[in-house]
């Protein structure tokens, strides 16, 4: 893999399956690098807020009284219980184990019978991530010293042009896990080379661009980004949705992109997808899929009825990726495997992943 791609060949099995990479990619990447945790809207107004677990870590973003969005850790002062559960709106959060009690913004209100502790609580809260929104996103890290954020997104918010996010609505938010590394469905998001063979009855047929002709470009920092034509994911290719109108002028292009070290995005000329990727264990992964429309999409009447024939699309496609990488998984776990070349078709995976080993051996 390190060397240029007509000489290099794909990764070894045991980053695939081992714990010790595992614990080697929580350390140097997800602990350190800015992390992507949903949309904004996901914690619209003050008082919202929404809770995950990444990378075993628990968290809450939430919005607070002056309509700031705060990112905290979801462990309890106490004992470290989760405080908030599940999502919605609220004014103060409650452990469920002693009642201490927290305001949206993770001040610490109450704390039952705490009186002959010499313990000073009177100004503590849950402690707070590094946080920045861009393009309606939630982005955060662990890393109590990192990259800024600007220098972080600088390189995508160049390259990235037709990835305005910020004039489009969530229309839905698909979660499902898969038996594999998280780095198959990295890889697999951003490998041109199956679309025509694995996706023939879905939408490898909707494709236009000639495979001998793919290019892409690098991002640096580990993103890349390309161009093919494509009609709207919908089975006969039609366009479902009110379209994006950035997009009209280029007819049915497609992008695919991807922004270190866990999101892929495409796009088609009514549509835009975000997946986050997120390691559960070494064969497990979450996948966190967000389908975002232009802002006036929602109000058609037609929408809940396309966003349905969409979603049942979208499902139908990720179950033929499903068995590929589940596949690929069974594949690292067996001891005959012997890793083959690339196709000029797998540059953005050589990209990403040259610089996934840069990372890690740092
Ligand atoms: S763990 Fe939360 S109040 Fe005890
Ligand atoms: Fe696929």
């Amino acid at each position: 893999m390190r060397r240029e791609l007509p000489k290099a060949r794909h990764l070894p099995s045991v980053f695939y399956a081992s714990p010790e990479v595992e614990a080697l990619e929580k350390e140097k990447i997800f602990l350190t690098h800015w992390l992507c945790l949903g949309r904004e809207e996901e914690v619209a107004k003050p008082g919202d807020y929404i809770t995950m677990r990444l990378v075993g870590e628990p968290l809450i973003v939430s919005r607070d009284k002056d309509n700031n969005v705060v990112v905290m850790r979801n462990q309890c002062l106490h004992r470290g219980v989760e405080v908030a559960q599940g999502k919605g709106s609220t004014r103060n959060f409650t452990c469920p184990y002693h009642a201490w009690g927290y305001d949206i913004g993770g001040k610490l209100l109450t704390a039952a019978y705490m009186q002959r502790s010499e313990a000073d609580l009177s100004n503590v809260s849950l402690p707070r991530l590094k946080s920045a929104t861009w393009r309606g996103w939630i982005f955060a890290t662990f890393n109590e010293n990192p990259q800024s954020f600007e220098d972080f997104i600088a390189p995508y918010e160049k390259e990235l042009w037709f990835f305005k996010t910020d004039e489009c609505v969530l229309g839905d938010k698909l979660v499902l896990e898969l038996d594999c590394n998280w780095k198959f469905v990295a890889e697999n998001l951003l490998d041109r080379y199956h679309t025509g063979t694995l996706h023939a009855k879905t939408f490898g047929k909707l494709r236009t661009s000639k495979p001998e002709e793919f290019t892409f470009t690098s991002i640096p920092g580990g993103g890349s980004n390309s161009f093919s034509n494509a009609a709207p994911m919908t089975a006969d290719g039609s366009q479902a949705f009110v379209a994006l109108p950035w997009m009209q002028e280029h007819g049915n292009i497609a992008t695919k992109s991807n922004i270190f070290p866990n999101l892929n995005l495409s796009s088609r000329s009514d549509s835009i997808r975000l997946w986050a990727l997120w390691p559960l264990s070494p064969g497990r992964t979450q996948i966190i899929s967000y389908l975002l429309f232009y802002k006036t999409a929602l109000e058609r009447p037609d929408f809940p009825e396309q966003l349905d024939i969409y979603r049942n699309y979208m499902k139908s496609i990720i179950a033929e990726d499903q068995s590929a990488v589940e596949s690929l998984q069974k594949v690292a776990e067996s001891y005959m495997y012997e890793p083959g070349p690339l196709s000029h078709l797998e540059g953005p995976i050589h990209n990403l992943l040259n610089h996934y080993l840069d990372t890690i051996e740092a």
